[in-house]
């Protein structure tokens, strides 16, 4: 149904300015998640099957997930299974509520199948998301497939406050999300990516296992930092215990755009694809199978899922692809991918 159409849609949407079509869009969905969830069904539905599988210590219907940043606050989780992820990552949550950075701050570059965002982690706080997390599992509408919570440090924290701000987070969500996932690595938080260091790194990730209990914790990268840099990440995930990492984040890069609007911010969609498959083979090879690796970054193609299962992740996800292909994309990779080799 919702995909019937998604041409004309998709002209509508666009004329509009990019956050107040997302804003609209989220606000309509969370007016009846399961409903519009049961509509797209009609069309959609969840991954064949053969496509489930057990990674990072949860079962995944299949293996494109929803990536963090597009439901920021949970607002619709019961709808975006239908659409045919096999898993929905939530967040990022902050500590404390937070509007973000001035607007506008969201852009979409239609040329290039790209985004440029310096939101800044607006959102509603992880108290709010863990009260209605408790909901959905006690209402008994919690998904069928996994929803993992994105956790991000708050804006008024300072640097050397992290780990309590994102022990906070931890605590109030852990027990409701099926995996946590530890974000160092949006540009548009000042000193952010620092935490992507050793030190700092390693006491944030201990505060949040001392709080996630049997809830696997991941750890989410930037394309921006070095070979060197993914390897000594994967080293401490590897030595503290952590259940996967995400690769990647957002770029700074401006490479492969048509047309740079000279605008802040971090690029997603086809352009960031080159840098961030480099990034996740980095650590693939860091992690030598010691570590399970979740693919993100300008997927679009279930030629490129069946790429990056075949050299090792365990999953990927996606977010910019499916504002600018419309939203049955999840359901035709898993679709398309049921019928590619994949070695694993
Ligand atoms: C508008 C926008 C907001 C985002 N917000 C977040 C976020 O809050 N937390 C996060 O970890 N990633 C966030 N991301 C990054 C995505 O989760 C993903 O890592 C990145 O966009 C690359 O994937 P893509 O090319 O498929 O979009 C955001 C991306 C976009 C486009």
């Amino acid at each position: 149904m919702l995909n019937v159409g998604w041409p004309l849609t998709r002209r509508v949407i666009f004329s509009m300015d990019a956050e107040v079509a997302h804003e609209r869009t989220l606000g309509l969905l969370s007016t009846a998640p399961r409903l519009f969830g049961a509509l797209a069904n009609l069309t959609m539905g969840p991954p064949p099957a053969s496509l489930a599988r057990e990674a990072f210590g949860v079962k995944l219907a299949g293996p494109v997930g929803l990536a963090a940043g597009l439901d920021k606050n949970g607002v619709a989780i019961p709808f975006w299974p239908s659409l045919g992820f096999g898993f929905v990552e939530v967040g990022t949550v902050t500590a404390h509520a937070q509007v973000g950075n001035p607007k506008p701050r969201m852009f979409r570059l239609p040329e290039d199948h790209a985004i440029l965002n310096r939101m800044g982690f607006n959102n509603g706080g992880s108290e709010d998301l863990a009260h209605r997390l408790r909901q959905l599992r006690e209402s008994g509408h919690w998904p069928a497939c996994p929803v993992g919570v994105n956790i991000g440090k708050s804006k008024i924290t300072p640097l050397d406050e992290a780990a309590d701000d994102y022990r906070t987070s931890a605590r109030r969500v852990a027990e409701l999300a099926d995996y946590l996932t530890v974000n160092v690595s949006s540009p548009n938080t000042p000193g952010l990516r620092e935490l992507q260091d050793r030190e700092p790194l390693k006491a944030i990730l201990n505060a949040v296992l001392e709080e996630a209990g049997d809830t696997p914790v991941l750890v989410k990268l930037a394309p921006d930092l070095t070979h060197e840099a993914i390897a000594e990440v994967v080293d401490l995930a590897v030595e503290l215990g952590l259940a996967g990492l995400i690769a990647t984040n957002t770029t700074l890069s401006r490479e492969g755009l048509t047309h740079d609007p000279e605008q802040a911010g971090g690029l997603s969609g086809r352009p960031l694809w080159p840098l961030a498959r480099n990034r996740i083979q980095a650590a693939l090879d860091a992690s030598a199978g010691r570590l399970p690796v979740v693919g993100v970054g300008g997927i679009h193609t279930a030629d490129q899922v069946a790429d990056l299962l075949s050299a090792g992740c365990v999953a990927v996800q996606l977010y910019s692809s499916l504002i600018f292909e419309g939203p049955a994309l999840p359901y035709r990779i898993h679709k398309e991918l049921g019928a590619l080799p994949v070695r694993n």
